[in-house]
């Protein structure tokens, strides 16, 4: 059948029995008048039937088993796909660091069943800390940026745009930020192709598609079949998308991956006139974008300073979190909000505990409303000085204590503006997550994605790279919603500026001992930062272990909607207690995919977020 390449055979005017010449006549007319009237309309794929942003298979219990958790003492590695987790393990065998191993982890995950999250064509932010005590952590900002042509109201009119095609997509930077990672935190012990080449093996051999996979397929799949010449790995045969237990490979990929480690660094994916650039540029032209070769060479990793909070707990930790565009600044807001509080000591779900979480998330989401980049090529000083102060004013402690009298343990504030957002936050959405520690006490954890479900859908045969929608992340003036709140001044398009993403994987280090306590990290969109600061107070203020605190349900509330989400299975006291203080209680049945490594008495415990995404965790 071919009536799936062309999105415009199959509306019901053309169905008509009638001579086979008038009707070809008549489409062929009417094809050229359409095209020409709705050309732009029709270069985009039809919106799946679910939402494109939640393959999450299972969910949370309260039924535990213990076997999931993963002890080790040596090393581990906690990430969505048991292969992948496998793989960093073997690097740290062979002497790898944490970083080496997240390295070829991070490409793992990007290349096999969860492709739809993550891939070389999309970004990525890393939290990385060196043993030992002397040392603070550092984060990488390698989040896509907007190509040079990019401008503010580039999707007005056409919001389907930022979705799927050419135009959604932003310079890659995931595989410029492992290489970032690899030269500061490498063991140097392990060739930049020893990282790759076994990602590379695996994705030329092929494998069986899990049944992540396959329903990633099923929901994108009008959008696949719009694009299908460019995503023949992906049919079988007799024209069906793969299935579960399906065996699929990407020999264009695994090239891709090949050039990339015989050249010996990130250098050949990063030339304006190299094959890669010029094959990605094409793919994307080709797709409405307006992506160029050149734009790859003005893309930078940032290095930072982690941002850091402290003084966590009862215990002092230092929690240290993402930079950048990320939405770390956010979580650390929030958590020192949450710890503030005379030491909890409290259970899950208690009353009062779980108020102040919760009025903890809704002052974090109203955070995330004044972030945004300035951008790393901007020489305005002015611009530069202003988002340093924007940013730096939620981590003090006027702001904190000023904040917390704000919370009351008996009700939640009447309204959204009682807590002063500035603009309307951006709701990105997928991701994956993934943290290693070595034997060092090295400790690495990456989040990483291509935004919805297969990025842009558009999927280069020539390199086998799917390129990420990214540009969805950024705010869009003319969007309305049924709030009086204008989408972010702070998140508009601009040339080279990244997109704000909700990132913000943690770790968690005490520096009475020197050595790392926990690295989690999650997926989700914007409710990342809230699943981590409630993994945090589960961890630190109530005592519980990683395997419960990852797979036991949790709560999310964003400020607007004026929702508290709540998964299932639902605690009904805790649900009751929360409506008793005001709030609108939501179910849902899957919220984020989480995956942490908690270092206790010596052993690491990994443990990845089987239940709601399949991930499985391994260590030595
Ligand atoms: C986690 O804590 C629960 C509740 O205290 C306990 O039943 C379980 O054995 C613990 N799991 C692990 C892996 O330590
Ligand atoms: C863990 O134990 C349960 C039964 O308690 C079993 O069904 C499951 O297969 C076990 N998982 C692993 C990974 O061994
Ligand atoms: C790997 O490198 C580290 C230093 O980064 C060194 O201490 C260690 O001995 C090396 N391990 C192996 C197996 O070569
Ligand atoms: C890697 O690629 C860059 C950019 O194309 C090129 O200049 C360099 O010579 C290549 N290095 C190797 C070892 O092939
Ligand atoms: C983020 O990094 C910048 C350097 O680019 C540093 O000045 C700043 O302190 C860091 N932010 C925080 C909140 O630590
Ligand atoms: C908390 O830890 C910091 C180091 O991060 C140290 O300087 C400080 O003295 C500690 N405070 C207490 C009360 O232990
Ligand atoms: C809470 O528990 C911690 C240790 O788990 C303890 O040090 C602290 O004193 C307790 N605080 C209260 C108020 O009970
Ligand atoms: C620099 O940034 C400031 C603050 O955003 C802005 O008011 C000013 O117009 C900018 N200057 C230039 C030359 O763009």
């Amino acid at each position: 059948m071919t009536s799936e390449t062309s999105p415009l055979i199959g509306i019901p005017t053309y169905k008509r029995k009638r001579p086979l010449f008038i009707a070809a006549l008549v489409v062929a007319g009417l094809l050229l008048v359409l095209q020409i009237k709705f050309s732009d309309t029709h270069k985009y794929p039809p919106p799946p039937k679910i939402p494109a942003h939640i393959p999450f298979i299972g969910g949370p219990t309260w039924q535990v088993n213990n076997n999931d958790t993963v002890v080790a003492t040596h090393g581990a590695v906690a990430s969505d796909l048991e292969r992948c987790s496998d793989l960093g393990v073997s690097i740290l065998q062979k002497g790898g660091s944490a970083a080496d191993a997240a390295v070829t982890t991070c490409l793992c995950i990007g290349a096999l069943d969860t492709m739809f999250s993550s891939g070389i064509g999309g970004g990525a932010f890393i939290t990385s800390k060196l043993a030992g005590t002397d040392t603070d952590a550092i984060s990488i900002d390698a989040r896509e940026m907007a190509p040079a042509a990019a401008s503010r109201d580039m999707f007005q009119g056409r919001e389907i745009a930022s979705k799927y095609g050419g135009l959604a997509v932003a310079i890659p930077g995931e595989l410029r930020g492992l290489y970032t990672l690899y030269k500061e935190h490498g063991s140097g012990n392990l060739t930049w192709p020893e990282l790759i080449t076994p990602v590379a093996d695996i994705v030329r051999h092929g494998w069986k598609v899990s049944k992540h996979l396959a329903l990633a397929f099923e929901i994108q799949e009008p959008a696949i079949r719009f694009y299908r010449k460019d995503w023949q790995f992906a049919f079988n045969s007799n024209g069906k998308l793969k299935q579960a237990g399906d065996w699929i490979s990407r020999p264009a990929l695994a090239d891709t991956l090949d050039a990339v480690a015989r050249n010996g660094s990130d250098a050949i994916f990063y030339d304006p006139n190299g094959r890669i650039a010029q094959s990605l540029a094409a793919k994307t032209r080709e797709t409405s974008g307006i992506l160029t070769a050149e734009d790859f060479s003005f893309y930078r990793a940032v290095v930072e300073p982690a941002v850091a909070f402290k003084g966590f707990s009862s215990r002092n930790l230092t929690v240290y979190t993402a930079n950048g565009s990320s939405s770390g600044v956010a979580l650390l807001a929030g958590l020192a909000l949450a710890d503030g509080f005379d030491e909890v000591n409290g259970t899950d779900f208690e009353a009062v505990p779980t108020q102040r979480l919760v009025e903890s998330m809704k002052w974090l989401a109203s955070v995330r409303t004044h972030l945004g980049d300035v951008g790393v090529f901007n020489t305005n000083a002015t611009a530069r000085q202003e988002h340093c102060e924007r940013y730096s004013q939620f981590l003090t402690t006027q702001w904190i204590g000023r904040t917390r009298e704000k919370i009351r343990d008996d009700r939640t504030l009447p309204s959204w503006k009682d807590y002063e957002p500035a603009y309307q936050a951006n709701d990105p959405h997928g991701t994956s997550s993934l943290s290693v520690v070595d034997s060092w006490n090295n400790a690495v954890t990456i989040t990483t994605t291509v935004n919805l479900l297969f990025g842009s859908v558009v999927h280069d045969p020539v390199t086998g790279i799917i390129l990420n929608n990214e540009m969805d992340d950024f705010s869009i003036p003319t969007t309305q919603n049924a709030f009086d709140l204008r989408p972010s001044v702070y998140n508009y398009i601009e040339p080279l500026k990244r997109p704000l993403s909700s990132s913000a994987q943690t770790i968690v280090y005490d520096p009475a001992t020197g050595r790392v306590d926990l690295v989690i990290g999650a997926a989700g969109g914007s409710r990342i930062p809230t699943a981590i600061l409630q993994a945090l107070i589960r961890i630190y203020h109530y005592d519980m272990n990683i395997t419960d605190t990852i797979a036991f349900p949790r709560l999310h509330h964003q400020l607007i909607p004026e929702v508290l989400y709540v998964e299932d299975p639902l605690n009904t006291e805790m649900v009751k207690q929360m409506q008793l203080r005001g709030h609108t209680v939501e179910d849902v049945t899957h919220m984020t995919a989480m995956n942490g490594i908690r270092i206790k008495h010596g052993k690491l415990y990994a443990q990845s977020d089987y239940w709601r995404k399949l991930g499985i965790a391994a260590g030595y």
